[in-house]
């Protein structure tokens, strides 16, 4: 088979590059290794900011999601007993959706057939050859059958433990990481919120989030030693630590029911440099990894993928090679600038094993600055809503 882009890995990255470029007339094909049942049952995060809904409004696929999608205008710090609010809407003059990303994915799969974008489901085995030069291929197997595709670019969209990165020989590609010495512990369930906005709590128990994915299903998290397993923690147990951490006006809210859902996730900052090699783009998670305090995973996918669409159409379209040049650098300024609210939301957040009282005396000075200062407040909403592209 021949294509134009070669696109591994069908998550938010993958299938949102390949429905721009089929949008601009271009050839795409994604391979993927899970089946489409597995693809749709994985629970990620849920707050989209403008970039993202952007790409679906442009794509005609944002009808479900402007109706039972939830624009919210602002969203809550807690420390201890104390709630602060970010006026998200009344700083910025913008705000975020919340709709999983499930459904983003739901959504972007529902329409790949209509928009002519194929699918490999199950393609085992992807490997990519000859990256480096001006036709690049990719090899698979599915059904017993070896299959090659060429094409003449590749993109990776296959998330942080894909072959594309890999593919980025070592004395050329620098990964730069942070491991934080913990997990979030999250819970899925079909009652009503705590409250109608998300509330990011510190608590000298740990960390807890309160989300949601509609007004009857919410989505909370609690901060767990890495050492924890999920079958440690019954639902019971499970809610009733959660109480203790947010703030007692949220606790009271809290309507239990059984968890469709549970499951632990380490919290790791990640980038990957440079975020081209040859006819190879990296973008998503195979290139770059936040912690979650923040929800920018899927957003920077989003921005990502803007870039390369971009740059690939313009190259397709007006032999433009600078674009295409371009691509790495301009992603990852972005990238790292996620990085950075991503990272310090999760220091001021989070209670960390080694801290001392020096350590958490400049957290609650943080805290008390941000709840005092308009300015401080400002910043965090706007990096919240996500910086202009
Ligand atoms: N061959 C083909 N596909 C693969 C392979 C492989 N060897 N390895 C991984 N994949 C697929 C995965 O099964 C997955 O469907 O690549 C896809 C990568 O998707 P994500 O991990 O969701 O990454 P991305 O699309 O970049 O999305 C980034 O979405 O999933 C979240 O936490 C993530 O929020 C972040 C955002
Ligand atoms: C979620 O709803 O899953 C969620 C929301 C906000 C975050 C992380 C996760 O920062």
């Amino acid at each position: 088979m021949k294509t134009q882009v070669a696109i591994i890995g069908s998550g938010p990255s993958g299938l949102m590059l390949g429905h721009l470029l089929r949008q601009a007339g271009l050839d795409a094909v994604i391979l993927e290794r899970q089946t489409e049942e597995h693809v749709l049952s994985r629970i990620r995060a849920g707050v989209l900011e403008t970039v993202t809904t952007d790409i679906l409004e442009d794509l005609d696929i944002a009808d479900r999601m402007n109706t039972e999608g939830l624009p919210h205008d602002g969203f809550n710090l807690a420390d201890g007993e104390r709630l602060i609010r970010i006026d998200v809407k009344g700083l910025t003059d913008s705000h975020v959706m919340v709709y999983g990303q499930t459904e983003v994915t739901k959504d972007l799969i529902d329409a790949a057939p209509s928009r002519g974008l194929e699918i490999i489901w199950e393609a085992a085995d992807v490997a990519l050859h000859d990256v480096e030069s001006d036709a690049p291929y990719v090899t698979y197997k599915k059904d017993g059958a070896e299959y090659r595709i060429d094409a003449r670019f590749i993109a990776g969209c296959d998330g942080f433990h894909g072959p594309s990165r890999k593919a980025v020989p070592d004395a050329i590609g620098r990964p730069f990481e942070k491991v934080y010495p913990f997990g979030w512990l999250g819970i899925l369930a079909d009652v009503p919120p705590c409250n109608h906005e998300l509330i990011y709590a510190n608590h000298e128990r740990g960390f807890a989030l309160a989300s949601m994915r509609s007004m009857s299903r919410s989505r909370y998290y609690i901060q767990v030693p890495l050492t924890e397993k999920v079958e440690d923690w019954p639902d019971d147990k499970l809610w009733d630590e959660l109480c203790r951490r947010l703030p007692p006006e949220a606790a009271k809210n809290v309507a239990r029911g059984p968890a469709l859902e549970k499951s632990i996730a380490p919290l790791r900052s990640y980038v990957f440099e440079p975020m081209r090699h040859g006819s190879l783009f990296l973008a998503g998670d195979s290139a770059h990894i936040v912690p979650p305090t923040g929800a920018k995973g899927l957003n920077l996918a989003a921005s990502d993928v803007r870039y390369l669409s971009r740059a690939l159409i313009s190259w397709f379209e007006k032999n433009d090679n600078d674009a295409v040049a371009a691509y790495s650098e301009q992603a990852l300024a972005r990238v790292w600038k996620s990085e950075r609210f991503s990272w310090q939301l999760t220091m001021l957040m989070h209670r960390f094993p080694d801290d001392g009282p020096f350590d958490r005396r400049v957290q609650v000075a943080e805290l008390d600055y941000i709840a005092s200062s308009e300015a401080a407040q400002r910043t965090i909403a706007e990096n919240y809503i996500g910086l202009p592209l």
